[in-house]
């Protein structure tokens, strides 16, 4: 059988014959048995490897392609999945940031009306006149009731120890503040930023809220309103005893606000209203 095979793998079953069977054995030859499937005998011997590395190759780049068109696709939902997610916290957001619409007739709150503030000023708004009350027998000082019974309490004090305070100035108006703050200005030639240093513009004057007042001393009227209030007996009363009644100085010595000092400025923070009014927000700034 070798002889036989060499041969077929040589030339094929064709020149079997003449090769490997003697001329007077042909019939022996004739009936060898053909073991060699017919399909297989004229294809190169190199074909079936070469048939297998294109199957490998085509094989492997469908499965890339596959494996790429699935990162694709887990990409692309991811992505979906993310803008979807980042839609949800922006409708999230802007539903927190659009509470229902202010109600123009409800006074603003102390936190949202400190929240602005100009030339060293903090916004205020006016207190409502039937939260107002007199502090002097002519009537034309008036302090919000909370402000203006700790205020006497605190004069008759200082009265009984041979201080006299005064008040010079209580709850100014919007107007009364105008004046004070464009008319002066006008009158003296001062710019903006040099008359807000002694005088808030209107809106942004602690005079609005009801709580503050200007105090002097009825033994030394030459000093109302000068910085040499700070050398009367009642200021240095004021200084000692003020915070027993609740009160403190607005505008002390360099202040954050840049306000010039006035010790005879003093405001009330003795109830949750007026501690909101001045306080609530004002760290933001
Ligand atoms: N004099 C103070 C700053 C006012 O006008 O309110
Ligand atoms: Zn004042």
């Amino acid at each position: 059988m070798l002889p036989v095979k060499q041969a077929l793998n040589r030339a094929g079953v064709k020149r079997l014959d003449k090769v490997s069977a003697p001329d007077n054995s042909s019939n022996v030859t004739k009936h060898l048995p053909d073991d060699i499937p017919v399909a297989l005998r004229d294809s190169p011997s190199v074909a079936p490897a070469t048939v297998d590395r294109s199957m490998l190759v085509a094989g492997l780049t469908t499965l890339g392609a596959i494996a790429l068109a699935a990162v694709i696709l887990v990409a692309v939902q991811l992505q979906r999945s993310q803008q979807a997610q980042s839609n949800s916290a922006a409708i999230a957001a802007n539903s927190a940031q659009s509470p229902t619409p202010p109600n123009p007739t409800t006074s603003p709150t102390a936190a949202s009306v400190n929240a602005d503030i100009m030339l060293g000023h903090f916004r205020y708004p006016e207190a409502p006149l039937a939260e107002l009350t007199p502090i002097a027998s002519d009537g034309s000082l008036k302090l919000r009731k909370s402000a203006a019974k700790a205020y006497q309490e605190m004069q008759s004090a200082a009265q009984q120890e041979g201080v006299s305070l005064v008040p010079l100035s209580g709850f100014r108006t919007l107007t009364d503040q105008d004046y004070l703050f464009f008319g002066k200005k006008a009158e003296r030639g001062q710019v903006a930023a040099e008359r807000a240093k002694v005088s808030a513009p209107p809106g942004y004057s602690e005079h609005h809220t009801g709580y503050a007042l200007d105090i002097g001393d009825g033994a030394v009227p030459a000093t109302n309103l000068s910085p040499d209030f700070e050398n009367t007996p009642a200021y240095k009363w004021l200084k000692a005893n003020a915070p027993f009644h609740s009160f403190e100085l607005s505008f002390p010595k360099n202040n954050k606000q840049g306000v010039s000092y006035e010790p005879w400025h003093w405001r009330f923070v003795g109830d949750r209203a007026s501690l909101e009014t001045f306080y609530k927000a004002r760290g933001k700034k």
